[in-house]
């Protein structure tokens, strides 16, 4: 049976699912602790990385060495970027890359990873599709498919928010996403990021957050566990 990875940076991110799941075992490994049981019919491993890139990357390779797992799904907040979405919108990510990757002093493009063929990692079109079609089913929100920027960095500048979309075409920006994007492209391993809005990544971005994550965080949540039932 296929087994799914579920990950969130946050506990607010993972708290539908940890409610929601048959339990079977918990583990821990490398500072995460990990989930396995049933949830919707389907056999996961649910798990809280951590905030930022290592923490996501370490997360993913563990998921995938340890238990398995055959697709990663992430789910939480982001900042928006696209002036389209309004706070508790969803982005399902068609494609995922590291911002604060920057080796543009030597030629690169923003962005673009030396020595490596792909810098933008292409999330899986099956997963896109559900992700889709959960988030339209169980949400009153907008829900679009965009590209998600993450970087080790809260972003909260309306200058910021310019330049990423100038020069990377953001949908919105968080802290994991493309960690585990580029994990799971390096094995070979299907993902989807599904995010929604807690604020706009300016300068209301840190009140915005503190007051929306956590409305935010289980509505991204809510999706993916209706999205795994459909998987
Ligand atoms: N996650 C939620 N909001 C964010 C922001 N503004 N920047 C980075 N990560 C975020």
């Amino acid at each position: 049976e296929k087994r799914i990875g579920l990950i969130g940076a946050m506990e607010e991110e993972i708290a539908l699912f940890l409610e929601e799941m048959e339990r079977e075992q918990t583990e821990e490994h490398v500072g995460i602790r990990y989930h396995s049981g049933r949830l919707a019919g389907q056999s996961v491993v649910v798990c809280r990385s951590g905030v930022g890139k290592v923490n996501a990357s370490v997360c993913t390779q563990v998921l995938i060495d340890r238990y398995g797992v055959e697709s990663v799904i992430f789910t939480g907040v982001a900042g928006a970027l696209d002036p389209k979405l309004d706070i508790g919108d969803i982005v399902v990510s068609t494609s995922c890359q590291q911002h604060d990757m920057d080796v543009t002093p030597l030629g690169l493009s923003k962005g673009e990873i030396p020595f490596q063929k792909v810098s933008e990692f292409q999330a899986d079109p099956e997963l896109i599709r559900l992700a889709e079609k959960a988030a339209s089913m169980w949400t009153e929100g907008r829900v679009i498919r965009g590209k998600v920027l993450s970087g080790d960095q809260f972003i909260a500048r309306v200058d910021t928010v310019r330049e990423l979309r100038e020069q990377m075409g953001g949908a919105c920006v968080e802290m994991e996403g493309a960690a585990v994007a580029h994990v799971c492209h390096l094995n070979d391993i299907p993902f989807v990021v599904i995010r929604s809005m807690s604020d706009r990544a300016d300068h209301s971005a840190d009140v915005n957050f503190q007051e929306f994550a956590v409305i935010a965080a289980r509505r991204s949540n809510g999706i993916v566990k209706n999205m795994i039932g459909q998987h």
